[in-house]
C-alpha cells in the first residue's frame, strides 16, 4: 500500500484541563477521501487545526509524507520542526474554511496569486497562468476582478477552494465548507469538491452533509468526546453502524 500522504498518532490536545482530542490516531493514503462526521464539540475542528498546524498538538505525532513535523521526544514534550522546513510542510496541504478564507481588499485573481508569488516564490506569469487554470475549473471565469463581498457565498467559496489548489498541495482540508451556504449554493461547491474527488485529489472533509459523505468519501470518520468513535466505509459507518454513539447521531440525520 502507498505510504500516507498525511498521519497523526496518539494525537493528544487539550485546552487547560479540558481534553478535546485523546489519543487520535488517523492517516489517509494518496488519493483518498476522508469525511469526519460528528456532534458539535467532538473536536473536529480541533483535529484540522492540529492537523494544520494552527494549534500545537500535546502529545503524539504528525507526518506529511516522509516528513515528521511533530514527535514526542523522551521527555513527554512534543518537538517540531522549524524554519524551512516547517514552511515546506505548510506548503503541503491546504485548508478551506466555513468562510473568511479570502483577503477581503484584494480581486479574485490576486486571492489565487498572492501565496504562490509571495510564499512560494513561483514566477509571477506562471501562477497567474494557473490562476486563470483554477477559475475556469471553479466556474468563476467574469470574476478575476471582483473583491469577495462582490461575489455570491458559493462563488467566495469557489475561489477559496482555487486559493488553496493554487498551492499545488498534497491534502486538502475542509472545515464544514457548505455550513454557511444556503441550500442552493452548497449544490455548487460539493459539485467542485466531487470535481476534486474524481482527480484523485487526497482530502478531509468535515461535514454534517451526510448524502454527501456518503457519496464523496471512501472512509467516514465518526469523532464525539475527543475521540474516534468508528470508521470505515461510508456505507458501513452510516448504513450499518456498529457503536451506540454513531447511531443515535445518526439518528437525528435520518428522522
Ligand atoms: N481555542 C479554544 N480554547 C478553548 N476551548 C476550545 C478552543 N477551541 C475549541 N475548544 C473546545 O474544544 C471542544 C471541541 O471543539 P471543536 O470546535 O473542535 O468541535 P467541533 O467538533 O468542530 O464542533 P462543531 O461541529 O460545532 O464545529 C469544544 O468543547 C470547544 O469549546
Ligand atoms: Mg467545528
Amino acid at each position: 500500500m502507498a505510504e500516507p500522504i498525511f498521519s497523526m498518532e496518539h494525537v493528544g490536545k487539550a485546552f487547560g484541563d479540558h481534553v478535546v482530542l485523546r489519543d487520535i490516531t488517523l492517516d489517509v493514503r494518496p488519493g483518498e477521501v476522508v469525511a469526519i462526521i460528528g456532534p458539535s464539540g467532538g473536536g473536529k475542528s480541533t483535529l484540522l487545526r492540529c492537523a494544520t498546524m494552527l494549534e500545537r498538538i500535546d502529545a503524539g505525532s504528525l507526518r506529511y509524507g516522509d516528513v515528521t513535523v511533530a514527535s514526542t521526544g523522551s521527555t513527554g514534550q512534543v518537538a517540531y520542526v522549524k524554519g524551512d522546513e516547517l514552511r515546506r510542510a505548510k506548503s503541503r496541504f491546504g485548508l478551506v474554511f466555513q468562510s473568511y478564507n479570502l483577503f477581503p481588499h484584494m480581486t479574485v485573481m490576486r486571492n489565487i496569486m498572492d501565496a504562490p508569488i509571495a510564499v512560494q516564490k513561483r514566477d509571477r506569469a506562471e501562477a497567474e497562468r494557473q490562476a486563470r487554470s483554477l477559475i475556469e475549473k471553479m466556474g468563476l471565469v467574469g470574476t478575476e476582478d471582483k473583491v469577495p463581498c462582490q461575489l455570491s457565498g458559493g462563488q467566495q467559496q469557489r475561489a477559496s477552494i482555487a486559493r488553496a489548489l493554487a498551492l499545488n498541495p498534497d491534502i486538502l482540508f475542509f472545515d464544514e465548507p457548505t455550513s454557511a451556504l444556503d441550500p442552493e449554493l452548497t449544490g455548487e461547491v460539493l459539485k467542485v469538491i466531487r470535481q476534486l474527488a474524481a482527480e484523485d485529489i487526497t482530502m478531509i472533509i468535515v461535514t454534517h452533509e451526510m448524502a454527501f459523505a456518503r457519496d464523496v468519501a471512501d472512509r467516514v470518520v465518526f469523532m464525539d468526546g475527543g475521540t474516534i468513535v468508528e470508521q470505515g466505509a461510508p456505507d458501513q459507518v452510516l448504513g450499518n453502524p456498529q457503536q451506540e454513539r454513531t447511531r443515535a447521531f445518526l439518528a437525528r440525520y435520518n428522522a
